[in-house]
């Protein structure tokens, strides 16, 4: 079991515990508009279904502090290493995005092996491609991808995240 570790986080695999917390929050239009995959409206059972494909590297973005289930973040190695994270509404604009994609990134380099990383974000969600562009990610190309909780095409940039571009962003 990989538990990563930040200066205000830690970030675990997900547990069926969890499945209250991720419905009270990804029940939220907002959180699940700006996602792919994330349905509206969203269950009990779209949560336990989601942990039962029991993927290798998702985890839970908890605050250390107090133990709080703030969101998610992980990545999936189909297609490329695609990389993705969610907060709870009341947790946004605290850099807890940042902190937490920066941690699973730098466990992708360092421990892992990878080389290049990728993620998508819809036009109209401008702080998750400031938090991609935060880490040295650039810019790699714009098409229509699907969004589950709105049911239609959404324009989506892809952001590439080298080893090389997020070392040198760390040292700049
Ligand atoms: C996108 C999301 C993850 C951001 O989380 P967060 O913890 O608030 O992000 P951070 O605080 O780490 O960083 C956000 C940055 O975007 C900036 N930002 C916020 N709103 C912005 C806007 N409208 N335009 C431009 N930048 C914006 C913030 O100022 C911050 O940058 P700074 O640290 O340089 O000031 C969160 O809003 C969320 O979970 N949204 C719903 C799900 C989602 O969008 N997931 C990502 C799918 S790609």
């Amino acid at each position: 079991m990989c538990i990563l570790e930040s200066e205000r986080l830690i970030l675990r695999p997900p547990r069926p515990l969890d499945i209250q917390s991720m419905t009270v929050w990804l029940s939220d239009y907002d959180v699940a508009r700006m996602t792919s995959r994330v349905p509206h409206p969203y269950s009990e059972g779209d949560a336990e279904a989601f942990l039962a494909l029991g993927a290798e590297h998702r985890f839970v973005i908890q605050r250390k502090r107090d133990g709080l289930f703030l969101g998610m973040t992980g990545f999936h190695a189909e297609d490329g290493y695609e990389f993705g994270y969610w907060l709870g509404k009341p947790f946004w604009g605290q850099g807890f995005a940042t902190e937490a994609a920066h941690r699973l990134v730098g466990y992708a380099f360092q421990a892992l092996g990878i080389e290049t990383v990728h993620a998508g974000w819809f036009y109209d969600n401008p702080a998750s491609g400031h938090v991609l562009a935060k880490l040295g990610a650039r810019h790699n190309g714009s098409q229509m991808r699907d969004c589950r909780a709105r049911g239609k095409p959404v324009l989506c940039h892809d952001m590439l995240l080298t080893r090389a571009d997020f070392l040198r962003k760390q040292a700049a």
